[in-house]
């Protein structure tokens, strides 16, 4: 066994608390939803149970009405800011006993389930847990297309930046010039544990504090929040995982005999297909981009998220050629291949930035989906590309949480960026030394 798959499995272990992985020691020190997902992906390949744990540690903070919350507060610990109180999930009347945040994150676990299903040697015993959990994913699908698809056009809306999950990618300044926030005095810990000049600024954090001080006021009331929150946003990389996970669950609901959920999943994912072809995809950029719902227009800039339907096979073979053609002496390769794939945000943007969070570097779990999205319509070249760029840069610095694009300057780094020890680019590592 290789010795990177060897290290990837120590930081599970190391990150690994008593039935739930967190997503990296001090700076993220409780459970996270999407993180979640990874996580359970890469213990599939090393241990089963733990994996199925993982998911029903999980599906513990699930609400009353479907809604799976980004955060799970199941331990304490003060090295990190909001915690808990901030959120007061208990304002809202379908919170759960477990302290949770208030918002949620991209619903992977659907497809998750079904790589889970792939690696799992006892089948019979894999399908008694699916049977266990199946309603619970499914109620969350439901929660989003009953709850957050206010114009019923089968896209659901993200209405807090870190409910998309790229947290302070540059399209989002543009929602913050839309409305003002009070001066919040911030207790923050992140920038007391890594490089400040890797993290959101304290301004964006009083956007982010701001948001959920709204939230509170309207008790977590989705419709409450549908009228009136400032950010309202249909995001591609939300929307590709919630269909990714409609068809897993389309496929596993039939070995379930679950009929009546299998028909109404196909319902809400062709009518999605159809919306986000004709809504998200831009022509000028050749991407899919985000729709802002509040302000009714395109936000129309390209970011690793714009490669993600190809997971979902939203687009057609023309429209995959044409995101492709970025990776091929295009605006995310570099014209002469200069920059390792695939940076967070559109590398020859006046608003990229390679070491700033979402505004540049390369996160694991993008990589992964785009791997995977690009081997689904054959594009072998650049799948072995973005696979061999991501293991290059994890076996030069590790497990960090993002890396530097640019070729060059990584010739003189060191370290990758961000938080070290990340369990979700020690998870899918594994996975792709697996597959
Ligand atoms: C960061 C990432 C987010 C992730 C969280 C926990 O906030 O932006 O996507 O879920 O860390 O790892």
């Amino acid at each position: 066994m290789s010795s990177t798959i060897q290290k990837a499995k120590q930081v599970l272990k190391n990150n690994w608390k008593e039935g739930f992985t967190i997503p990296c020691e001090g700076l993220y020190p409780f459970q996270w939803f999407w993180d979640s997902g990874f996580i359970a992906l890469g213990w599939a390949h090393i241990d089963m149970k733990k994996a199925q744990q993982e998911i029903r540690s999980l599906l513990n903070g699930q609400w009353k009405n479907g809604f799976i919350p980004h955060i799970i507060f199941h331990n304490e610990s003060d090295t990190y800011f909001p915690g808990p109180e901030v959120y007061a999930a208990s304002l809202s009347k379908n919170s759960p006993e477990i302290p949770t945040s208030g918002i949620t994150q991209p619903p992977v676990t659907g497809f998750i389930l079904e790589e889970m299903y792939g690696i799992a040697e006892d089948k019979e015993d894999f399908l008694t847990f699916l049977d266990e959990v199946y309603e619970a994913i499914y109620k969350n699908h439901e929660y989003f297309y009953t709850h957050r698809d206010p114009e019923k056009e089968g896209l659901v809306y993200i209405c807090h930046n870190w409910e998309a999950g790229t947290d302070n990618t540059p399209v989002w300044d543009f929602i913050w010039e839309t409305f003002k926030v009070p001066d919040y005095q911030l207790d923050r810990r992140d920038t007391k544990l890594i490089d400040a000049s890797h993290r959101p600024t304290n301004k964006e954090y009083q956007y982010y504090i701001h948001l959920v001080e709204l939230f509170k006021t309207w008790n977590y009331d989705d419709t409450l929040i549908a009228e009136n929150s400032p950010f309202l946003i249909q995001d591609p990389l939300f929307n590709s995982m919630l269909m990714a996970s409609n068809q897993s669950m389309i496929r596993l609901g039939k070995l379930l005999g679950k009929n009546s959920e299998v028909k109404q999943l196909k319902e809400w994912n062709e009518k999605a297909k159809v919306s986000f072809q004709k809504k998200l995809y831009d022509e000028v950029q050749q991407g899919y981009v985000y729709y802002d719902l509040r302000n009714q227009r395109h936000l129309p800039y390209l970011s690793s998220s714009s490669f993600t339907p190809l997971f979902a096979e939203i687009p057609s073979q023309i429209t995959a050629e044409a995101l492709v053609s970025h990776f091929r002496n295009g605006k995310f390769s570099g014209v002469n291949h200069e920059n390792f794939l695939c940076a967070s945000f559109d590398p020859s943007s006046e608003f990229f930035n390679s070491q700033k969070y979402w505004r540049g570097p390369i996160w694991i779990n993008l990589n992964w989906l785009i791997y995977k999205g690009l081997k689904k319509y054959n594009f072998e070249a650049e799948a072995q590309r973005i696979k061999e760029d991501t293991l290059y840069l994890i076996n030069k610095y590790g497990f960090y949480e993002y890396f530097e694009p640019n070729k060059e300057k990584n010739k003189s780094l060191e370290k990758g960026y961000g938080g070290t020890n990340f369990s979700w680019s020690a998870a899918l590592t594994i996975d792709l030394l697996t597959n």
